[in-house]
């Protein structure tokens, strides 16, 4: 593997989920934690590197500054509130679009060239008000998007038929929100559409196809309600978008990519599309053939988030 670096803002329990997934995975060579709690920085930078005699890898871990994200492959940004229980993602728009845009400035400042990839929410806006704030080029400026989602929807019909998760092929799209939704039409179990997995299995009906969407959509109120904030299950998502970018993978993951005119939706906007993800950024988005019901779900998502580009400042 070629050398790497990764700066995470953000050490929350976000970044910090994330950075622990990396280090023991063996992700990258070296990770700098920023934060504007300096101090919180550092003690999370000790704590890690008391890990690693145990970890697979030989890494360099510390608290670091702007200027470190000079000569960095990928910033990940984590930095900005988060959900509290009742709030949307969208409620949390324009206090952390000022917050972006101050990160941006100040990673770009140091004469940054490589990958944002933003993880704080509402992602689809943020990544847009990271990009605009960046200069950089589309390709090199994405979020998580439905990644997550994904994950959790791959998880929710591998645990409904018993199948191992890495055999479910299906994405969410649109709004890393409440308007997002599957694209059931170009979902299989193996080789096999789910609509002939449904036929010809008894665990799955087609009532549960609801079920399993809901579930999704609703996971983050539930966790959120349970124990205040999601961080497991983004951390390893975003390891993974990590993985295909610095070995080169070439793979799918519906992210939060910049959508000049695909799909037939609203342009000029950031929204959660299936990618393909490599060294450089999103290679190119994927181009589904979706029924009339999934476009105009992915139509309303857009519009959704369209609206609230046209009407925020920052
Ligand atoms: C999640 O979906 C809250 O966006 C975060 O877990």
């Amino acid at each position: 593997m070629a050398s790497s670096k990764v700066v995470i803002v953000g050490t929350g329990m976000v970044g910090m989920s994330y950075a622990y997934s990396m280090i023991n995975q063996g992700t990258a060579e070296e990770i700098v934690l920023i934060d504007i709690n300096k101090e919180r920085a550092l003690g999370e930078a000790m704590d890690l590197n008391h890990g690693l005699s145990y970890a697979p890898r030989k890494m360099k871990i510390y608290a670091g500054e702007y200027s470190d994200c000079k000569d960095a492959d990928i910033v990940v940004i984590t930095a900005g509130v988060s959900q509290k229980d009742g709030e949307t993602r969208l409620d949390l728009l324009n206090r952390n679009a000022k917050i972006i845009k101050s990160v941006v400035t100040e990673i770009m400042k140091s004469g940054f060239n490589g990958i944002i990839l933003v993880a704080s929410n509402p992602v689809d806006i943020l990544t847009y008000v990271a990009w605009k704030s960046s200069g950089l080029p589309t390709s090199k400026v994405f979020g998580s998007g439905t990644a997550l989602d994904t994950a959790r929807l791959r998880y929710e019909i591998a645990d409904k038929i018993n199948i191992s998760v890495k055999n479910i092929h299906a994405y969410i799209m649109g709004e890393h929100g409440d308007s997002e939704f599957v694209c059931w039409s170009n979902a299989y179990v193996g080789a096999k559409p789910i609509v002939d997995v449904i036929e010809s299995m008894e665990q799955i009906t087609f009532n549960d196809l609801d079920k399993i969407y809901n579930n999704v959509k609703n996971a983050a109120y539930e966790i959120i309600k349970r124990k205040n904030a999601t961080y497991y299950g983004i951390g390893m998502t975003l390891v993974s978008i990590t993985n295909a970018i610095l070995s080169n993978e070439n793979r799918i993951i519906p992210i939060s990519a910049y959508n000049g005119g695909a799909y037939n939706i609203p342009s000029d906007l950031y929204i959660g599309l299936p990618a393909v993800l490599n060294r450089d950024g999103v290679h190119h988005v994927v181009n589904l053939k979706l029924s009339i019901h999934e476009q105009q779900q992915l139509v309303k998502s857009a519009t959704t988030l369209k609206e609230l580009l046209d009407k925020m400042e920052f």
